[in-house]
C-alpha cells in the first residue's frame, strides 16, 4: 500500500508561454504554439495537484520570459533552505531573480544565489537522503559541490549524454522518498546516462522502475509523484502500466503544448520542502 504525502508546489501560469528561441532539441520557433491551450493544460495540472490534496502557490509570469512556466528550474528547496538558479542561456537568465524575490517575499530566510550554473530541480532530484544531480548539458558539475555546501546534503553526480534528455528531470524522477524503513524509489531511462552513471544508478536503486525509449520520448519521465499518485504525460502508457504493477497510481495528463518547449508536468512544478 503506497501512502501519499501532501506536498507544497510553486507554479507559474504560462500566460506568456511561447517558443521564440531554441535551447534544446524539442524547441522549434517555426512550430506554432497555442498559448491558450498551454494555459488550459497547465490549469488542469494545477487543479490535479489540488484535487490530490497538495497546495499550490503561484508566481506572477513575466512578459518576455516565455519559459518561466518551467518553475522547476528556478530553485531547489530542502528543509526550508533555498538554493536559487543560475541559467545557462541568456534567454532565461532573468527568471532567477523573479523567483529569488518570490522566496524572500514569502518568508524564506535562507536564500542563496549560486555562483555556478545550476538549473535547479531541472537537474536536482531529492531522494530524501541524497540529492541526485545531473550535468552534461545545463548544470555545471561545480554546481553539484555548491549545492552540497549550501543545502548541506550529500550529492551524487550523474552525467546525461543524450541532448533530448538535457535535464535530469527528463530522464529520472523520484517515486517515493526514503523513509526510516524503506529506501527511496526512482524511475529512469538508462540510455540517457553515461555508462558510469548507469552503473551508479543500478547500485543505488536495484529495484528502480526502468522506462523504455517510447516512454522517454514523450517526456514520460518528467513526472511528479507524491509517493502514491504519479502525474505523468498521457502518452507514457507503458510506464504507467509498470508503475501500476508496483502499486502506484498513474494520473495521466495532456501536456502536449508545453512539450513543444521540451517540458512536462515536473518542469512546471517546483517542490517546496519546508
Ligand atoms: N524550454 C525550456 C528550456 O530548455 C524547458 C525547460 C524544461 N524544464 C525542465 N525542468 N526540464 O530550458
Amino acid at each position: 500500500m503506497r501512502v501519499p504525502t501532501p506536498r507544497q508546489y510553486l507554479m507559474c501560469p504560462p500566460r506568456h508561454f511561447a517558443v521564440t528561441y531554441a535551447i534544446n532539441p524539442w524547441m522549434d520557433p517555426d512550430v506554432p504554439v497555442d498559448t491558450d491551450r498551454a494555459v488550459a493544460q497547465w490549469t488542469a495540472l494545477r487543479d490535479t495537484y489540488v484535487r490530490l490534496g497538495h497546495s499550490v502557490s503561484e508566481i506572477e509570469p513575466q512578459p518576455g520570459l516565455p519559459d518561466m512556466v518551467f518553475a522547476a528550474n528556478s530553485g531547489t528547496v530542502i528543509d526550508g533552505r533555498v538554493l536559487g538558479a543560475r541559467f545557462r542561456s541568456a534567454e532565461r537568465a532573468a527568471e532567477a531573480e523573479h523567483f529569488r524575490r518570490w522566496f524572500v517575499e514569502n518568508g524564506f530566510r535562507d536564500v542563496t544565489m549560486p555562483a555556478e550554473t545550476n538549473e535547479a530541480e531541472g537537474d536536482f532530484a531529492w531522494t530524501g537522503r541524497v540529492l541526485l544531480a545531473g550535468t552534461g548539458f545545463r548544470t555545471d558539475p561545480r554546481a553539484h559541490a555548491e549545492a552540497q555546501e549550501v543545502l548541506g546534503v550529500p550529492v551524487v553526480s550523474l552525467r546525461l549524454t543524450d541532448p533530448r534528455y538535457y535535464h535530469l528531470d527528463t530522464a529520472l524522477f523520484v517515486l517515493a522518498e526514503a523513509t526510516d524503513t524503506r529506501p527511496a524509489q526512482v524511475a529512469y531511462y538508462p540510455e540517457a546516462f553515461s555508462p558510469g552513471s548507469r552503473r551508479t544508478l543500478e547500485r543505488m536503486f536495484p529495484d528502480a522502475v526502468l522506462a523504455g525509449a517510447d516512454d522517454a520520448a514523450c517526456l514520460g519521465l518528467n513526472a511528479v509523484s507524491d509517493g502514491r499518485n504519479v502525474v505523468l504525460p498521457v502518452e507514457a502508457r507503458e510506464l504507467a502500466e509498470r508503475l501500476a504493477v508496483r502499486g502506484f497510481e498513474p494520473v495521466p495528463l495532456d501536456i502536449s503544448e508545453l512539450r513543444k518547449s521540451g517540458g512536462g508536468p515536473k518542469c512546471c512544478t517546483l517542490e517546496i520542502r519546508k
